[in-house]
Formats: structure tokens, sequence, C-alpha cells
């Protein structure tokens, strides 16, 4: 496959949302073929995918760990099938907000079995994947506390939810992304959240560059200069040509 594949993974809070536009539109002022997408929710049918996993259901019912784990596949194999494959064989860059990682994290967090994960992994993915995964990683407790001053201003206030059990849940899930780096270190890259925008932005765009151009992509400065946020210091830093 001619294109380049990446990922960014982490839990609530991490800035992953932030990072992934500010790594989006430094790749569109490189002039680069760029194709950004979400699971879940990547093509029209997942959106109905989405709506159904992460809204609370009306009737107060929540999906057993089984069943949400083949709709979190189901909009997965759509995606690989319409977004995902068509991008990477035209060559493009794909850039992604949450894979399989999450599933293996988050899922895994709840009790699926990693035989069960292994299955659909096997089945979906084909043996597809990313060439570079960024890990936001930051402890749950800070993580946890930027939800909900974010929850706070927005008063969304039924989406605060930092108790016990789900502050024990995120460091399950954590502590699975940390397992999936160690055990894939060339893979998946270790980026600590908890430094400033830019430092973070910097330390992405240090596993990123060098990707972009053993894949044959011009990452040249002087247009990565003009654009988007705090362009100028952090190619400087990395003295990108
Ligand atoms: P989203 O609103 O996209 O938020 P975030 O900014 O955290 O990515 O929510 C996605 C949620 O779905 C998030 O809680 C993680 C969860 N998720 C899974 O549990 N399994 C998965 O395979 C994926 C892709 C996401």
């Amino acid at each position: 496959m001619a294109g380049v594949f990446i990922t960014l993974e982490g839990v609530e809070g991490s800035g992953k949302s932030t990072q992934l536009l500010r790594l989006s539109e430094r790749l569109r002022h490189l002039g680069l073929p760029l194709v950004v997408s979400k699971e879940p929710g990547g093509t029209a049918l997942g959106r109905e995918l989405r709506r159904l996993l992460l809204e609370p259901h009306p009737g107060g019912e929540s999906w057993a760990p089984e069943a949400e784990l083949l709709l979190f596949y189901a909009d997965r194999a759509q995606h690989l099938k319409d977004v995902i494959r068509p991008a990477l064989e035209a060559g493009k860059v794909v850039l992604l907000d949450r894979f399989e990682d999450s599933t293996r994290a988050y899922q895994g967090a709840s009790g699926v079995p990693e035989e069960a994960l292994d299955a659909l992994s096997t089945l979906v993915l084909q043996r597809l994947k990313p060439h570079l995964t960024l890990l936001l990683d930051l402890d749950p407790e800070a993580s946890l506390q930027r939800v909900e001053v974010r929850n706070l201003a927005l008063e969304d206030f039924n989406e605060t939810r930092f108790d016990s059990a789900h502050l024990d849940f995120h460091r399950r899930v954590r502590a699975r992304f940390l397992a999936i780096a160690e055990r894939e270190p060339n893979r998946v890259a270790i980026i600590p959240a908890r430094e400033g925008e830019d430092a973070v932005a910097a330390a992405i765009w240090a596993r990123v560059a060098p990707l972009l151009r053993t894949a044959g992509f011009a990452v040249d400065v002087e247009r990565a200069e003009r654009g988007g946020h705090g362009g100028n210091a952090e190619n400087a830093e990395e003295g990108i040509k």
C-alpha cells in the first residue's frame, strides 16, 4: 500500500482533538494529499453506529460489552472499505482520530477477552496496521479533570463522571494503551501530553516528519512556516527540510 497511515490515540482529555487539528493543518499547508477521519463515525453509516454507541439510550439500556465490540468493528470495517483503504491505495496520508488500539484499550478494559479482540482484528483488518500511532499519554486524574472543566464550561453536567469507578476504568484504559506501546515500540510513539500544547505538537512532528520523508513526501520548511500555529518554532527545533 502506497500511502502513509497515522493514528492518534489516548484517553479523553489528552488533547487529542487539538493536536489532530494542528497536525492536519500543518500537513495541509505542506500540500500533502490528506484524508482526516475518526472512529467511530468516519462514514455516513458509521455515524449512525456512533450515535447508537455514544448517545445514552432513552430507555436507559446499555450495550453488552460483546455487542459494543461488534458495533465498533462494524464501524471500522465500513471505514476501511470506504475511506481508509482507498485513500492508502491512492497514496494519500491518512490521519485518524482513534483506531483499533482504542478498542483494545477501552473494550479490553470493559472485560472483552484478548482472543475475541484478536479474532475480530484478523477478520476486519487483515493485518493492516498504522505505520505510526501517536499515543497521547496523560494520567487519568489530569485527563478527567480536563474533561470536567470542559464539560462545566459547556454546562454539560450529565457528562461529568469524575467518580472513583470512572477513574479506575480510565486507569485500566491507560495501562492497556501503554502495554500496546511496550509490545509494539516501532509503531507506537508515547507522547507525554502533560506538556504545553506547543511542546506536544513539536514532539508529534518529530515523529511524523521523518516518516513522511521516508515515504517520499516533501516536508519543506518554507511552506510549513506559512502554516498554522507555532510552525516556525517547531520547524526550527526539528530542523525540518
Ligand atoms: P469521542 O466523542 O470521539 O471522544 P474522544 O475525544 O475521547 O475521542 O468518543 C469516542 C469514545 O468512544 C471514547 O470514549 C472512546 C470510545 N471508543 C471505544 O470505546 N472503542 C473504540 O474502538 C473507539 C474507536 C472508541
